[in-house]
């Protein structure tokens, strides 16, 4: 029994054909369990060697057949290893990774500035009426200085903001006069002109409003001083110039030095060294008294940039068009910067 078991249990391949194996020799209608069953019938003298030898089979086929389970389970390991393989060694494909858009980020770092000095973001509609776009801020109708603002106007009421002030008359008008107004106001806006490298018909726009009892202009020039010394270097000082706006009484044009001094002398950028970059002012009273805060006893000072051209004169973008056309190439750039 012993040596043909063995010699079945060698020439197995597979894991079931064992177990039918086992069941064959050692299983409860097996052939060495027929042995054992029938050791009754033996003499007191014969029942323990054949015994002996009975078990000593029964051992050694038991570890014929683990020891080829083993064997094939190995086998089959190595099998589905080599199936499964992976080859560690080649080269990964690259991921590419995409950043936030150069206005974005100027965007953010604007926000960021402003936030630092107490200012708190506030967003508003494109689609805007009529009033906020306009009446609110000293613009009646048929008054000349709407001209300074070609409009896309959907109805009589309704038009494509045309600066992001708006959204200073509303929360103006959502505070009624009770509290002071802090706030910056980033945003897309729209206007009535042909596209080329310094105009776009739609870009964006990045206000400011600081309602309070007794906010002065030099209030408005240290934190316009301030926003351009960390947007731009602290070596530039800023200039401000009348200007005439609506809204504001009086009124200024910013602008910043591009004369930069070092130990080696100063070097001036052309023209007259100072550049414009953004408009501000004391907001006009009649303004206030819209938006139901009562100017004899509140002041406050207004200014609006855009974020493109601040990103034009930081970075030596030439045209406008470049924030727009998404070429990637330009793009890429800035990934960095
Ligand atoms: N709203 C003005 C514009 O779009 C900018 C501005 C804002 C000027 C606030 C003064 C004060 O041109």
């Amino acid at each position: 029994i012993q040596a043909e078991a063995i010699q079945k249990i060698e020439q197995v391949g597979e894991l079931k054909e064992l177990q039918d194996i086992k069941v064959a020799y050692l299983g409860k209608k097996g052939s060495l369990t027929g042995v054992l069953r029938g050791m009754g019938k033996l003499s007191k003298e014969e029942r323990p060697v054949i015994g002996e030898i009975a078990n000593k089979v029964r051992e050694s086929i038991t570890e014929a057949i683990n020891l080829k389970s083993e064997k094939l389970e190995r086998a089959a390991l190595e099998k589905q290893l080599e199936k499964e393989a992976i080859d560690v060694t080649l080269p990964g494909r690259p991921v590419k990774v995409g950043g936030p858009h150069l206005l974005t980020k100027i965007v953010e770092e604007i926000e960021d500035l402003f936030i630092g000095m107490g200012f708190e973001v506030r967003e508003g509609p494109e689609v805007e009426t009529d009033y906020f776009n306009f009446e609110a801020l000293n613009l009646p109708k048929g008054h000349p200085a709407r001209d300074m603002q070609d409009t896309f106007y959907i109805t009589n009421e309704l038009l494509l903001r045309t600066h992001t002030s708006p959204v200073q008359a509303r929360t103006m008008n959502e505070f009624d006069g009770g509290k002071p107004v802090k706030m910056i106001c980033p945003g897309k806006v729209y206007r009535r002109d042909t596209d080329d490298a310094t105009h776009s018909h739609q870009f964006t726009q990045i206000e400011g409003l600081y309602v309070d009892k007794n906010v002065r202009m030099s209030d408005l020039k240290g934190i316009l001083d301030t926003f351009a010394k960390k947007m731009f270097g602290e070596e530039r000082e800023i200039r401000l110039r009348p200007s005439f706006f609506p809204f504001t009484e009086p009124s200024v044009e910013m602008d910043i030095s591009c004369k930069v001094c070092n130990g080696e002398g100063c070097s001036v950028c052309k023209g007259s060294g100072w550049i414009e970059i953004l408009g501000a002012g004391m907001v006009h009273p009649n303004v206030l008294k819209m938006a139901g805060y009562d100017p004899e006893e509140y002041t406050g000072f207004a200014f609006g940039m855009g974020p493109e051209r601040i990103a034009m004169l930081k970075y030596g973008v030439n045209d406008i068009r470049q924030f727009y056309t998404n070429d990637i190439r330009f793009l890429k750039q800035y990934h960095n910067a």
